[in-house]
């Protein structure tokens, strides 16, 4: 049959390569947007201004998009091949374009080290197998009251699935069935006996990154675990350019929300996967994320919390039925937001304290959980400090030239001597530098004085005394000096720019600026510290002596890394009723520092801008 639907003559086709998948774009319209729209993965993180030069795609036919987009950040090699920044592509003409296949998430973000507690399961949500009386002409009450009196609670009530499901199962299973209960409300019923497979899964959704771990809900063991790049991130690196978004976009909102829930459902299409279990059989979620990622979630809007006095929509624990977040789990299933502590410090860093027991311990202990924003917790069992500084996407691998999550390719450490050997992730050649290799590159660069205090690549006429293989390195960039860290034979090389410093000393600045803003209203200072903590998947990867050696920790404490602390906190407030009420005491006792506008911070945010 003849196809009588008419393009209007402002409606172009736009083919994804590969798999020549066509999708309809208004004309004009940016074709990241475009690509966005159709569900496209696509790198960038400045929200489609051209700054961040990610959102590279290769144009393979459109001599107009072609013509008027511009070049600038790309190669000449990569503009002549018809590279572009997709966000600076307007959509005038029919496109095919080739999209590069995205790297897969690194499993070390999914990792929890086990250096924390245990908790005993106590949850509220279990399963069990119960038989139900025959009815017969002396017994005509109702499938769902003999149902109930089986069960033997009066209180009980019904989720919908139940009432549609019962009729038929109850006679299918011959009256043997398991049901899932969540206290006095009955979530599910099973044909026969299922008792013993219960799940839960815990997620720590970070602002770049989500995390999510499989939990035998009974034995708390972790059966697997799964890290996806947040879907968010084309909306912008952080929590305030994603809030920019959704004021500049009426439908941003539910763009936002429906991204985050994306990204957990690959994750838990993962899950299941690996460990062989049905998605109905996970009855509990807990979420523990950045105040701004939890409002996100919920699809609650987090706009105030940009502007002075940064108030959130909630701040205490949220519970939701799945179904309606559109979770792809078991309909019923619980899912519990754990508490925020203030606008931004989040229920993630409740799941650290709740990890690591600092708020239990005699000594004082100081915790660092860095990511796109740095969390720091100080105190002991008599008082507890947070405050959160914007550290930046930097040590996610972002905002740096040559910049990547720590995934394979990644260069993840760096040793200078006469000449620069690279560790990279996957042994592979290396495609670009990760957070904690840059960390060690800036280290070993300060420490065999190529950079000086004030974090400038030294001119290679001022480093006579370096071998020659080093000073060789030293390349005119754009604004100052490079230092060239690969060259493949291709001619494609990795470099780390004056630029990429300038980046590291803002966020390591931030860090060091918080820790003393927290010892100075503690009115302590280092020497009491006894021990650091530091968190998150990249505060696990990267080399301490190095991190100190940059200033992004205070030197001369004993350090422990110990991997994801709110993932692992996210795993106790799923299986332990007991650990959420201490998330909630957690949360309203912590104290939160505001740090914008303080003038203290400042100062000492600036002091710590150097390299000593
Ligand atoms: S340059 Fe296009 S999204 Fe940043």
């Amino acid at each position: 049959m003849k196809d009588y639907k008419m393009k209007t003559e402002h409606q172009f086709t736009v083919t994804i390569q590969p798999g020549g998948r066509q999708i309809n774009a208004k004309a004009g319209t940016s074709l990241r947007l475009v690509l966005l729209g159709a569900g496209v993965e696509l790198d960038g993180i400045c929200g489609g201004k051209g700054i961040c030069k990610k959102c590279k795609v290769k144009i393979l036919l459109g001599k107009q998009a072609l013509a008027a987009s511009p070049t600038e950040g790309l190669s000449k090699k990569e503009a002549k091949a018809g590279w572009r920044l997709a966000c600076l592509v307007p959509v005038l003409e029919n496109l095919v374009v080739e999209v590069p296949l995205k790297a897969k998430e690194d499993d070390r973000k999914a990792q929890l080290v086990s250096v924390m507690r245990k908790a005993k399961p106590t949850s509220s949500i279990l399963k069990q197998c119960i038989t139900i009386k025959k009815p017969d002409l002396d017994d005509q009450r109702a499938d769902l009251d003999r149902l109930a009196a089986a069960v033997n609670l009066k209180t009980l009530s019904f989720a919908y699935q139940v009432l549609q499901k019962l009729p038929l199962l109850i006679r299918e299973a011959n009256y043997q069935l398991t049901i899932t209960r969540d206290g006095d409300r009955l979530l599910d019923v099973e044909a026969k006996d299922t008792s013993k497979g219960l799940y839960g899964i815990a997620f720590d959704l970070g602002t770049t990154t989500v995390v999510g771990s499989l939990i035998d809900m009974y034995s708390g063991a972790v059966l697997a675990t799964g890290a996806e790049a947040n879907l968010q991130r084309s909306y912008g690196a952080d929590v305030i350019s994603r809030i920019t978004y959704l004021i500049e976009h009426d439908d941003g909102i539910i763009t936002l929300q429906q991204k985050v829930i994306a990204t957990m459902n690959k994750i838990i299409r993962v899950l299941i996967d690996k460990a062989g279990i049905l998605a109905q059989s996970i009855f509990a979620v807990s979420v523990v994320g950045n105040t701004c990622m939890q409002h996100l979630l919920l699809g609650v809007d987090p706009r105030h919390l940009a502007f002075a006095p940064y108030v959130p929509a909630f701040q205490g624990a949220q519970q939701i039925a799945a179904g309606v977040l559109g979770l792809d789990v078991n309909r019923e299933c619980v899912v519990y937001i754990a508490p925020n502590v203030a606008g931004y410090v989040g229920a993630d860093t409740v799941g650290v304290i709740l990890a690591t027991e600092v708020d239990k311990s005699d000594e004082i202990q100081l915790v660092v959980d860095i990511g796109t924003n740095g969390e720091i917790v100080l105190g002991n069992k008599d008082r507890l400090y947070s405050c959160s500084t914007a550290a930046g996407p930097a040590f996610e691998g972002a905002q740096i030239k040559h910049g990547m999550r720590a995934t394979q390719g990644a260069i993840e450490g760096v040793t200078i001597n006469d000449d620069v050997l690279l560790k990279v992730i996957g042994n592979t050649d290396p495609k670009g530098i990760c957070g904690s290799g840059l960390v060690d590159l800036v280290a070993q660069l300060k420490i065999v004085g190529i950079i000086d205090s004030s974090g400038r690549i030294l001119p290679p006429e001022k480093l006579k005394g370096l071998p020659k293989k080093l000073v060789e390195r030293i390349i005119k960039g754009e604004g100052g000096y490079d230092f060239l860290l690969y060259a493949a034979e291709t001619g494609q090389s990795i470099v780390l720019t004056q630029k990429d410093i300038r980046e590291l000393q803002l966020a390591k600045g931030a860090i060091f600026a918080g820790i003393n803003i927290l010892l100075k209203h503690a009115g302590l200072d280092l020497g009491k510290v006894k021990l650091l903590l530091l968190a998150g998947a990249f505060g696990n990867y990267i080399k301490i002596d190095s991190a100190k050696a940059i200033g992004l920790l205070p030197p001369g404490i004993k350090t422990r890394q110990i991997g994801n602390a709110a993932g692992y906190g996210a795993g106790l407030l799923l299986i332990s009723d007991e650990e959420k009420e201490k998330a909630e005491a957690i949360a309203k006792r912590v104290e939160y520092i505001e740090l914008s506008g303080m003038v203290d911070f400042q100062e000492e945010f600036i002091k710590a801008l150097n390299f000593a």
